[in-house]
C-alpha cells in the first residue's frame, strides 16, 4: 500500500478565523468551524449570539470581514477576500439552505418550487428533474400536494418542502437555521422527523436549533454560540448534560426554566 491519503475525510467546509461586524458591533469572533461528511452539527445558544449570521456567512448571503471559508476544492475567500463570480457560483452548488420562513415562490406550484432550480440554475434535463422532484416530495410526506401553491400546505408541509428544494439540488451540506420554530408543535415533530431521516441517511447538516431534545437525538456535535464566539462544542453528553462553561451552563439552566 503506498502511502497516498485517499478519502482522508476532508471536511465539507472549513471555516477558520472568521470575523464578522455590523457597523462597530462585531458579530462573529475568530469563529473557526469544520463539518466532516456525514456529520451533524446543532448550532445552539442565546438569542443575538450571531447563529444566524455565522450561517449567513456560510451560505454566502454575507461576506466575511477576516478569516478563510472553502467549500472542499472551492476556496471561497482568503483572508476575507473573496474569490470571482466563477467561484462563488461553485461554491453555492455545494450546500442547501432551510429557513425559518420556508422562503417558497408564493406563485409556484409545489412540484415547480423543488425543480425549478435544478432545470434553471443546474440545467438539468426537465423530465429527470420533474421525476426526482416528485420522488423527493413523496419521501416528505407530500405525495399528492405537487399541484398545491405554497399557501394551501400547512406551516409544517411547506417547510417539508422547502427540504426538498433544497435536496433537489444535491448539496453535500444542508444548513438549517430554527427549521421548527415558526410552527406548532404537532408540525414541528414532522419536520424534525424529516431531519432525524435524513441524519440517518448521513447527510451532512448544520441545524440552527432552540429544540434541546431534538439536537441530543440529531447531532453528533453541538456548538453553544454566545456573543459571537464559539463558547463549547462536543458530544451533546458533553455540551449538554456536563457543560464546562458557566455561559454554556447559565444558557441551559435558564432553558430549563
Ligand atoms: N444585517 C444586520 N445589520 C446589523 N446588525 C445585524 C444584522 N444581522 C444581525 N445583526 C446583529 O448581529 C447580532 C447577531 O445576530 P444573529 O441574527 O446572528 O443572532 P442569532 O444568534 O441568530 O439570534 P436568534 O437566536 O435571535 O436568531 C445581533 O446583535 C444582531 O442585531
Ligand atoms: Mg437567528
Amino acid at each position: 500500500m503506498t502511502s497516498v491519503e485517499k478519502n482522508e475525510a476532508r471536511p465539507v467546509v472549513s471555516l477558520d478565523h472568521a470575523r464578522k461586524s455590523f457597523g462597530d458591533v462585531e458579530v462573529l469572533r475568530d469563529i473557526s468551524l469544520s463539518v466532516s461528511p456525514g456529520e451533524v452539527i446543532a448550532i445552539i445558544g442565546p438569542s443575538g449570539g450571531g447563529k444566524s449570521t455565522l450561517l449567513r456567512c456560510l451560505t454566502l448571503l454575507e461576506r466575511l470581514d477576516d478569516g478563510d471559508l472553502s467549500y472542499e476544492d472551492v476556496a471561497v475567500a482568503r483572508g476575507g477576500a473573496y474569490g470571482d463570480k466563477n467561484v462563488l457560483a461553485r461554491a453555492r452548488q455545494r450546500f442547501g439552505l432551510v429557513f425559518q420562513n420556508y422562503n417558497l415562490f408564493p406563485h409556484f406550484s409545489v412540484l415547480r418550487n423543488v425543480m425549478d432550480a435544478p432545470v434553471c440554475v443546474q440545467g438539468r434535463d426537465r423530465a429527470e428533474a420533474e421525476a426526482e422532484a416528485r420522488a423527493l416530495l413523496a419521501k416528505m410526506g407530500l405525495a399528492g400536494n405537487e399541484d398545491k401553491v405554497p399557501c394551501q400546505l400547512s406551516g409544517g408541509q411547506q417547510q417539508r418542502a422547502s427540504i426538498a428544494r433544497a435536496l433537489a439540488m444535491h448539496p453535500d451540506i444542508v444548513y438549517f437555521d430554527e427549521p421548527t420554530s415558526a410552527l406548532d408543535p404537532e408540525l414541528t415533530a414532522e419536520v424534525l422527523r424529516v431531519i432525524k431521516e435524513l441524519a440517518a441517511e448521513n447527510m451532512t447538516m448544520v441545524i440552527v436549533t432552540h429544540e434541546m431534545g431534538f439536537a441530543r437525538e440529531v447531532a453528533d456535535r453541538i456548538v453553544f454560540m454566545d456573543g459571537g464566539v464559539i463558547v463549547e462544542q462536543g458530544p451533546a453528553e458533553q455540551v449538554i448534560d456536563h457543560p464546562r462553561e458557566e455561559r454554556t451552563k447559565a444558557f441551559l439552566a435558564q432553558r430549563e426554566g
